[in-house]
This record gives structure tokens, C-alpha cells and sequence, in this order.
């Protein structure tokens, strides 16, 4: 379906034209002063140079030739030359209802399907997940299901530390126990074990580092061991993103980057990129216009080794030969910044990607505790990812408590369960990725307010009242909408109609928190028409199905947004 935004413009291009203006002035937006009029276009103040006349006569005659237009109510003109304007109450109703009719609620296809890679998630095989991971999963996943929404070809990658100095850490500590191949809770306590006893053992390091070479160059036993570890390790983690609602396409690690590193160091030095720089192996990717200095792209140490940023450029290569991506998205903490430029120009400059590929960086922020400092357990450490859902779930448990209301077991501990999740994912959402935020469980919790649970709530207000509706015998089979039948009820309209730009607007920018916002804006819209409207009790029918289709529509666009957030409503809460 058109944006909304578009037709009125277009309408608008035709008043200016017959007018004797240039159609280019003719944008239409949303009012920035609701109390006046609900869109208005500015374009008479722009075209005051190229015309020379005032913007007030500008306006006037645009607006003599909007009279008659089926598509406002009013049309006017004001100092110093403003277009004031009001959708016509019949066509806000048609919009809306072939909304309704429409899939997506007319989201407009994407004029190229895209093919796109999220790389979130991140997490480093045998070390348990902790709340350093939580951003990059929540934000992620959502930044994958609104490019799928948005109509693209999306899979998103897990990308595994999997090939990194913590496996020969503790394949070193194994062998120096004698140990057999561990179990998922031998292996959670023999990592930390092995970090801590290499950071004061130099030989134990080197033997570390050593096996770790080796591994990376296929020995046998090495391979066996990292086979086992993988294996549990895996199994895992796939429980722990399932119960935050985040699941990968792929599932491949830095280990599966390998292949491709040799063959794409010696393309790198035969095309005379890579050269080298005090015993390493370097791809400047400084540019004239940089303000302040981007260091040379490490490709191989002195020692031949390989680095993070030969891991991530070989992962690219890979990629290209598996999919060919159009974008490649990669939601990742903010300060690993400079790897991610430095990784981007190689790629582009060495011809890894092609110049058109987008490359994306969506570095996200620290989430803080009450105290402004990155979140930690009361006891100072580092807290792991379970413990804080726990945590958020035992909040909930209470907050439902305090609500009242009948539920088995089973039934309070699902609801709990998803009330959580909206809790810890709208409060991670709602803040713009690159900001840092404070995890404040009350807040995040609540009932009402800019939370997950508020948008929630809504929704099930809407479920009940349906269900109330159908219980008296209501049908939504071939209802229909009338006009506006009251100020609450056209604003709730008009903030529907802005569906479609808002979600392509979320889907262009990265930025699940317009959706947030959105979200929120259209549950206050609603609730607000819930106290001024009576539904159930409407005595004409036509009206009543009116309002069942609105409710409906509404209860859609509400649903179809925590799904590309990542989390879902339950019946009753
Ligand atoms: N494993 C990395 C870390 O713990 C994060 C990986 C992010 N993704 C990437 N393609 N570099 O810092």
C-alpha cells in the first residue's frame, strides 16, 4: 500500500501544479502542532526565492485549488505561510480499513529483496553466557526479524568464539589433570580454573598457546577434544537463546573461517595490499579524509598467527561464496568500533565485498546498573545470563501477584515467563542500540508506564474484550469501519495509518527502538480511547462491529511489532 504520507503529498503536488508552482514544494508531513491541524506541508516558505512573492499568497493559491480534494476536511492558510491540514473523516476510514484488508497492514514490499547476514551474538564457546551477551542477542534478533518483516532475505549468524586461546586454555588443563572428556558442568569450572592459573603460569600459557596452534593446524587429538567441548558446549547454548526467544540460522564459529584465511592472505599480498610492517603482516586502510588516524589492518602477527580481524575478513570471503549478501549486519559492543572500520576498508579495498555491499556496524552500548556502572551481582561479579532472567521472572511472579486474577500454575508460570521477556527486552529496545542504558528491574517490570509489560497489558485488554465480545455472540467476519466517531478514536486512526512508514523507517535505519516508540504511542492512543469509548455497550450495531474492527486492527499492528521485537502476549495476566 502507498504511505499515507505520499498520497496526501501527491495530492498536494497537484494543488501546487494547477496552481503555477513547481510540484517539488508539495511534501506533506505530520503535524508538528497537533492542536492545530493534523499534517501540514511547508512548501510555500521554500518556494518564496525561486517565486518572489510572500509565502502567505503562495499558500493561498494552493489552498483555492485544494477545495473539493476527497482527500481533507481542511485546507488552509497561515502565517507566515503554513499549508494547516485535516484528513477528511471518509478517507481516513477507507485507508484504514484497506489496511486491514491487507497483508503486513500494507506494508509496501522493498523494491529490491535483499539478501542479509545479522552476525550477533557472539558468544565464546565453554565460557557460560553472562549479561555482556544479553544486548547483543536482544538486538540482534530483532534487527533480523524486522529485515525479514521489511520483506528481505535475512539469516542471522551466531558466529562462535570457537577457535580462540580459551580452547587450548583448557584442553592444556585437561592434559595437565589427566582428565577425560567433561561434562557441561566439568567444563563450566575448568575454564575458569585454566584463565586463572595462566594468568600466573608462563609455561602453562605457552603450552596453552601452543595447543591452540595446533588445534588451528588439524591435529588430531586437539580436534577430538574441541569436537567434545563444541558438541555440549552448543547444545547449550541453544537452550539458553531459545528461552530468550533468539534463534540463529547459522550456527558456524570462528573455526569455520579457517579454510579461507590461507588462500585469502596470498590473494591479499599478490594484489600488493598486504605488505610487510615490523615482522607483521599489514593492509593500510587509512584514508586522506580521516580526522583522526586509523591504524593499519593487521592481517598476520610476526609469529604467522592469525587475529581477530583475519578471522572476521576471512568470514566475510566465506559469506560472499555462500550467499552472496547484499548487507551484512553486525551487532556487536561499541567498542570494538575500530575493528570494525578497519575490517570494513580492508574487505571493500582488498575487493573481499564489492563496493556496493553494505557493511554494517550496530554497536550497541553498556547496560548499566543503578549505580551508573556496567551491571554486576550484588557480590561485584560478573552475573550470569540465567540469574538475571531468574531474577526478572521472580519479579513478575509478584507483580502478578499484586494484579489479582485466576490461573493454574502452568498458565501463571508461561505468563511470567513472557511478561519477563517483554520486560527485559522492551527495556533494552526502547533505548536508541548505541546508548548506554541502566537496567532498572522496578522499572522494567511495571505495569504501566513505557514498559514491555504495559504493551503487553494493553494487548490482553484488547484479547479480553474480544472474547467478551464473541462470548455475546459478536461475529468479525464481515464487519466494517465507519468514519471517526470521536476525537480519541481519530487519533488512534491517524497513528495506524503511520504503520508503514514507521516499520520501513525501523527497517532502513537499524533501529528497533522507532518500533519501541511507536508501540508505545499507539498502546497510550488506544488505552486513551478505551476510557472515552463505550465498546461493548454500543447500541448500534454497525458502530459496535466498527469498533471490533479498530480493536482488531489495532490488537494486529501491536502484535505483529513485539514479534519483530522478539517477544510475545499471553492471554491474561
Ligand atoms: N566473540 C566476540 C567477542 O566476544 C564477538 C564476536 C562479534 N562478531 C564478529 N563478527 N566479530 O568479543
Amino acid at each position: 500500500m502507498k504511505k499515507l504520507l505520499d498520497i496526501l503529498t501527491n495530492e498536494m503536488a497537484r494543488a501546487f501544479e494547477s496552481a503555477g508552482y513547481d510540484e517539488k514544494y508539495a511534501k506533506v508531513t505530520v503535524s508538528n502542532r497537533p492542536d492545530l491541524c493534523q499534517f501540514q506541508c511547508n512548501g510555500a516558505m521554500a518556494a518564496v526565492k525561486e517565486y518572489k512573492k510572500a509565502p502567505l499568497m503562495i499558500a493561498q493559491d494552493v489552498v483555492e485549488k485544494l477545495s473539493g480534494s476527497a482527500c481533507f476536511k481542511k485546507a488552509e492558510a497561515v502565517k507566515p505561510g503554513f499549508i494547516n491540514l485535516d484528513l477528511d473523516d471518509a478517507a481516513l476510514r477507507d485507508y484504514i480499513a484497506e489496511m486491514s484488508e491487507s497483508e503486513k497492514f500494507g506494508l509496501e514490499k522493498p523494491e529490491k529483496k535483499e539478501t542479509i547476514i545479522v552476525d550477533y551474538g557472539g558468544p565464546n564457546v565453554a565460557k557460560p553466557l553472562h549479561i555482556g551477551h544479553l544486548r547483543a542477542a536482544i538486538i540482534g534478533e530483532s534487527v533480523k526479524r524486522i529485515g525479514k518483516y521489511a520483506g528481505h532475505d535475512v539469516q542471522g549468524d551466531i558466529h562462535l568464539g570457537d577457535w580462540g586461546l580459551q580452547m587450548g586454555l583448557i584442553i592444556a588443563y585437561m592434559k595437565e589433570n589427566d582428565m577425560d572428556m567433561p561434562s557441561l558442568s566439568e567444563l563450566e569450572k575448568i575454564y575458569p580454573a585454566a584463565s586463572a592459573k595462566s594468568s600466573g603460569d608462563e609455561d602453562f600459557k605457552k603450552k596453552a598457546m601452543d595447543i591452540t596452534y595446533e588445534l588451528q593446524h588439524g591435529n588430531e587429538e586437539y580436534t577430538k577434544i574441541w569436537q567434545h567441548i563444541m558438541k555440549i558446549s552448543v547444545e547449550d547454548l541453544k537452550k539458553n537463546y531459545e528461552k530468550l526467544n533468539v534463534f540463529f540460522e547459522i550456527w558456524k564459529g570462528e573455526s569455520d573461517a579457517q579454510p579461507f584465511i590461507d588462500p585469502m592472505v596470498e590473494k591479499m599480498k599478490k594484489d600488493g595490499f598486504a605488505h610487510e610492517s615490523q615482522g607483521a603482516l599489514v593492509v593500510d586502510v587509512g584514508e586522506e579524509t580521516d580526522t583522526k588516524e586509523i591504524p593499519p589492518c593487521m592481517i598476520l602477527k610476526s609469529d604467522n598467527a592469525s587475529l581477530y580481524t583475519t578471522t572476521d575478513l576471512a568470514t566475510l570471503v566465506q559469506r560472499v561464496k555462500d550467499y552472496d549478501p547484499d548487507r551484512v549486519i553486525y551487532v556487536v559492543d561499541k567498542r570494538q568500533d575500530l575493528h570494525f572500520v578497519q575490517v570494513f576498508r580492508c574487505a571493500k579495498k582488498t575487493g573481499i565485498v564489492k563496493d556496493d555491499t553494505k557493511l554494517l556496524f550496530l554497536g550497541f552500548g553498556t547496560m548499566n546498573g543503578a549505580d551508573g556502572k556496567p551491571f554486576k551481582t550484588r557480590a561485584g561479579g560478573v552475573m550470569r545470563l540465567e540469574t538475571l532472567l531468574s531474577d526478572v521472572y521472580e519479579k513478575c511472579c509478584e507483580r502478578m501477584k499484586e494484579n489479582g486474577g485466576e490461573m493454574s500454575e502452568d498458565e501463571r508460570n508461561d505468563t511470567a515467563r513472557k511478561i519477563a521477556l517483554a520486560a527485559i527486552k522492551y527495556g533494552d529496545l526502547s533505548n536508541q542500540a548505541s546508548k548506554d542504558y541502566v537496567f532498572d528491574i522496578d522499572k522494567f517490570t511495571s505495569f504501566e508506564g513505557n514498559t514491555g509489560p504495559y504493551i503487553l497489558y494493553t494487548i490482553v485488554r484488547i484479547k479480553s474484550i474480544l472474547r467478551k465480545y464473541m462470548e455475546e455472540g459478536g461475529r468479525t467476519e464481515g464487519v466494517n469501519f465507519t468514519a471517526p466517531a470521536s476525537d480519541a478514536e481519530r487519533q488512534l486512526l491517524l497513528l495506524l495509518t503511520g504503520y508503514n512508514a514507521m516499520m520501513q523507517g525501523a527497517f532502513e535505519d537499524t533501529a528497533p527502538h522507532r518500533i519501541c516508540a511507536y508501540v508505545y504511542e499507539l498502546a497510550n492512543a488506544f488505552n486513551h480511547f478505551y476510557h472515552e469509548t463505550k465498546i461493548l455497550a454500543e447500541e448500534n450495531t454497525e458502530q459496535k462491529e466498527s469498533y471490533i474492527s479498530l480493536l482488531l486492527l489495532t490488537k494486529g499492528i501491536l502484535e505483529d511489532c513485539i514479534d519483530v521485537l522478539g517477544f510475545e502476549a499471553p492471554e491474561k495476566m
